[in-house]
C-alpha cells in the first residue's frame, strides 16, 4: 500500500512508523536499517556532541534515505549541537525531556521540521504553542521515562487530536499493524516504536535483553520511582521489583550499569526499559522484515474493519 498524508510529507518518507530514539541501542546499523525500509530512523542526541555527529555519519555511509535526531532538551549539555546537527544536514528532529520553547523557534528558523514528544494534553497545546509542526503522544505503556502522572493512549491519543490541528505521531504500545490501525483510528497520522526495535536482529544489545522482550508477558513492565518523579517503565526484574511500591530509594544508579545489561547481557545489572507492548512481541525479526509485515497488517485490518462493519463498503 501507499501512505499519503502529512507524516510521510514533511518527512519525506514512505512509511509513517518511526524507530525511538534508545539511547546506546539506536544506532547506525538499526537507524539505517529502518530508513532503508522506508520510514524513519532516529539517531539519539542524549551523548555528546562528537558521538552524535560519528552516529549521524556512520549513519549516512550506510543509507541515503532520510533519517532524523531527537533532542532531549534538559540533557542537551551544548547548544552547539543544534548547529552541528544542520550542519550535518539533518531535517528532521524530535525534541524531547524538556520545554519545547527553548529551542523550537531556532531549529525551526534553521529549516527543519520539529516534533515533540509530549505525554499530555497540557503539555501538546503548550509545544504547539511554542510553534512545533507536529507532535509525537506518548502513552503511558511505553517504555522509559515517563510524566509522572499517566495517561495510556488509548485516552491521551483521541484527547489530544481533538484539540490540536498539528499532526500526531503515536508513541507506546505500538508494535504491528493492528496498534498501528489502532492509532489511526484514534487521529495519528504515524506511529513510533521502540520496544519492538529491541528485538530486532539490527539492535545491538545483547540476546538475553531481546529474550527478555520475546519471554515478557503483558504484565512484566512496571513503572517505578513515582515517589521523586523519574517515573520510568522498566522489565519487572530481581534488581527492580523492590522499587515496584516503594516509597523511598532510587534505583536510577543502576542505570550506571547499563553496559553490563546491553553488552553482557546481565539482565539484573540495570534497568530494562521495556513497554507493556512486550507481552505481544514473539520473535526477534529483521526491522524490513517488521515493517514489511507491520504495513501489510495495517493494510488488511483496515480492509478487514471495513468489510466487516460498514454495510456498503467494497470486499477486498
Ligand atoms: C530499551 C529502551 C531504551 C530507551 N531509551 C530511550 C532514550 O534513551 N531516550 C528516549 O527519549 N527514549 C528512550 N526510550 C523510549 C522510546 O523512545 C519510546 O518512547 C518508547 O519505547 C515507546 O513505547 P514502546 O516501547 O511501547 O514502543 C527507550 C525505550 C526502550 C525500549
Amino acid at each position: 500500500m501507499t501512505f499519503a498524508n502529512r507524516v510521510t510529507q514533511m518527512l519525506g518518507v514512505d512509511i509513517p512508523i518511526l524507530q525511538a530514539p534508545m539511547g546506546h541501542i539506536a544506532k547506525p546499523p538499526l537507524v539505517a536499517a529502518v530508513s532503508e525500509a522506508g520510514a524513519m530512523g532516529l539517531v539519539p542526541g542524549s551523548l555528546g556532541i562528537d558521538e552524535v555527529r560519528e552516529d549521524i555519519r556512520r549513519t549516512r555511509e550506510l543509507t541515503d534515505k532520510p533519517f532524523g535526531v531527537n533532542l532531549p532538551i534538559a540533557f542537551v549539555r551544548d547548544v552547539a549541537i543544534i548547529d552541528m546537527i544542520v550542519e550535518e544536514g539533518i531535517r528532521f528532529i524530535t525534541t524531547s525531556a524538556g520545554s519545547p520553547a527553548t529551542h523550537t523557534a531556532r531549529l525551526k528558523e534553521a529549516g527543519l521540521t520539529v516534533f515533540h514528544v509530549v505525554p499530555s494534553l497540557r503539555g501538546a497545546k503548550k509545544a504547539v504553542d511554542s510553534g512545533v509542526d507536529g507532535l509525537v503522544v506518548e502513552g503511558s505503556e511505553g517504555a522509559g521515562f515517563k510524566a509522572p502522572r499517566e495517561v495510556s493512549s488509548m485516552v491521551l491519543l483521541p484527547l489530544v487530536a481533538s484539540q490540536v490541528g498539528v499532526p500526531i505521531i503515536a508513541a507506546g504500545g505500538i508494535a504491528d499493524g493492528h496498534s498501528m490501525a489502532a492509532a489511526f483510528a484514534l487521529g495519528a497520522e504515524g506511529v513510533q516504536m521502540g520496544t519492538r526495535m529491541v528485538a530486532t536482529l539490527e539492535s545491538p544489545v545483547h540476546q538475553n535483553m531481546k529474550q527478555a522482550v520475546v519471554d515478557a508477558d503483558e504484565t512484566a513492565t512496571m513503572l517505578i520511582n513515582k515517589h521523586n518523579g523519574k517515573q520510568v517503565r522498566v522489565l519487572r526484574t530481581e534488581a527492580t521489583a523492590p522499587f515496584e511500591l516503594a516509597n523511598e530509594g532510587d534505583p536510577m544508579a543502576l542505570l550506571g550499569n547499563i553496559y553490563a545489561l546491553y553488552a553482557e547481557g546481565d539482565i539484573n545489572a540495570s534497568l530494562a526499559q521495556l513497554g507493556q507492548v512486550a507481552g505481544r512481541i514473539d520473535e526477534i525479526a529483521p526491522v524490513a522484515e517488521i515493517l514489511r509485515r507491520t504495513v501489510e497488517e495495517f493494510d488488511s485490518t483496515l480492509r478487514a474493519m471495513a468489510s466487516r462493519y460498514l454495510a456498503d463498503a467494497p470486499v477486498g
